[in-house]
């Protein structure tokens, strides 16, 4: 391709033209000149059942050659079959009730609205706030930004943020204070990520930190948001990541596995006792007008039918074993590497200058896009991220259908980015 052309794509000029991505097959996303990318980012962490799967493009092609726009309210045959496969197969007990969104962020929107509105029907109205981490992400909307605290995607924007408390993302003892300082009786719900993605690298809280989060807001009537993204779905090895930790939700919202990156899918799920209170108070929750588009239920029954046959929720925990066994061997002592963390397919590595003493890159380095960089021109896709006290930080989050020879690519090369890239600031 004319790199003129792929330079002009971005909103906002940039120095380098964007990556062009030709097709998308298998674990590899390959390039306009044919150059091979093995795909462990899975995009953002989205893509599960691996690219390219000519049962989801036939599903896809059958429910766009039936239906193409009706409104979200009305049912069709792909929406009641989502919810029927959700209920019967994935959700957790109790968890009779899903709706759907075109993306994350807009979930996360939904979730925060329904949980006010179930205090507003419950006769609870001064209940407003939702209280976020002080490391977290939860989508890019105003709402998304305002819950959550990624610092790098809020810069700038932060007069436009509505001012919802945080409480310390990794003290079990933090959230009851900030309950305390802020008066109970005004918080409607506190939301956050099993085990911290964009923002932190697939941090995973010490035990006993949600069964805290749980033991204080059962005890104030605040409901409890999981923001299973990233993390439901099989991610981590287990169909919820919360089920690692000992904590019940009142709402889920779950994403990037659901559709397997094939559509543009979300949902939020919750449970009868939540949502009931709102339709006994005739109220509702509006919807996008893209919300559950027909194309993408159908994408989605199909991805996780596939998930189910080939018990793909198993293979990422017992591949994410393999692949965490195999950072720790090759990079558990890196001059670079501070930690290496995380559950199944959701593996994270810090990032510093120096391991001894914890020194971190300076911001203006963006050491993690460097090693994203270098693993790039090695044949290797790693997602980077960080934020707050996480300055750098690689997401390896590949589809659950890797093999060892795959483990093995991505393990050399992300040695040698760290490497190249660590190379390249000090000389
Ligand atoms: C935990 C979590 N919540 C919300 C979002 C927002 O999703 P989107 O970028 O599609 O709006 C993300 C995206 O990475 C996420 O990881």
């Amino acid at each position: 391709m004319d790199p003129s052309r792929a330079a002009a794509f971005p909103f906002i000029p940039a120095d380098t033209a964007p990556l062009v991505i030709d097709r998308t097959e298998d674990v590899w996303l390959i390039r306009d000149d044919g150059t091979r990318l093995l795909d462990a980012g899975g995009g953002a962490v989205v893509t599960n059942i691996g690219h390219g799967r000519r049962e989801v493009v036939e599903a896809a092609a059958r429910a766009l050659g039936t239906i193409d726009y009706v409104v979200p309210v009305w049912a069709t045959e792909n929406r009641i079959a989502l919810v029927e496969e959700l209920v019967e197969h994935w959700l957790p007990d109790g968890f009779t009730r899903a709706s759907f969104f075109s993306g994350w962020s807009e979930s996360v929107d939904a979730a925060i609205r329904v949980a006010r509105t179930h205090q507003v029907a419950v006769g609870q109205p001064q209940r407003w706030k939702v209280i976020g981490r002080d490391v977290s992400y939860h989508g890019s909307t105003l709402s998304g930004l305002s819950v959550g605290n990624h610092d790098r995607r809020r810069n700038g924007l932060e007069p436009m943020l509505a001012d919802h408390p945080k409480s310390n993302w990794l003290d079990p003892e933090a959230l009851a204070k900030v309950i305390e300082q802020e008066g109970p009786e005004t918080v409607a719900a506190f939301i956050g990520e099993p085990i911290s993605g964009a923002s932190a690298g697939a941090m995973v809280p010490p035990d006993g930190y949600w069964p805290a989060v749980e033991d204080v807001c059962r005890a104030n009537d605040i409901l409890i948001i999981v923001d299973e993204v990233m993390t439901g779905f099989g991610r981590t090895g287990r169909t919820w990541g919360h089920e690692h930790f000992d904590v019940t939700p009142d709402i889920i919202v779950g994403g990037k596995g659901l559709s397997g990156g094939y559509a543009p899918m979300g949902g939020i799920y919750s449970t009868d006792a939540v949502v009931d209170p709102i339709a006994a108070a005739g109220m509702g929750l509006m919807y996008f007008t893209f919300s559950g588009a027909d194309l993408g239920c159908a994408v989605s029954v199909e991805v996780l039918r596939i998930m189910r046959q080939e018990q793909l929720v198993q293979r990422s925990a017992e591949m994410g074993a393999r692949l965490r066994r195999r950072l720790e061997d090759e990079l558990g002592g890196h001059p670079n590497v501070s930690d290496i963390r995380g559950l199944g397919l959701m593996q994270g590595i810090e990032l510093v200058q120096d391991r001894d003493t914890g020194i971190e890159f300076s911001r203006s380095i963006d050491f993690a896009a460097r090693v994203a960089g270098e693993a790039i021109e090695r044949g290797v896709w790693v997602y980077p991220c960080g934020s707050g006290p996480v300055a750098d930080a690689l997401l390896i989050g590949p589809p659950f259908t890797i093999t060892d020879d795959h483990i093995e690519l991505i393990v050399g090369t992300t040695k040698a980015a760290i490497d190249a890239a660590a190379a390249s600031v000090s000389g």
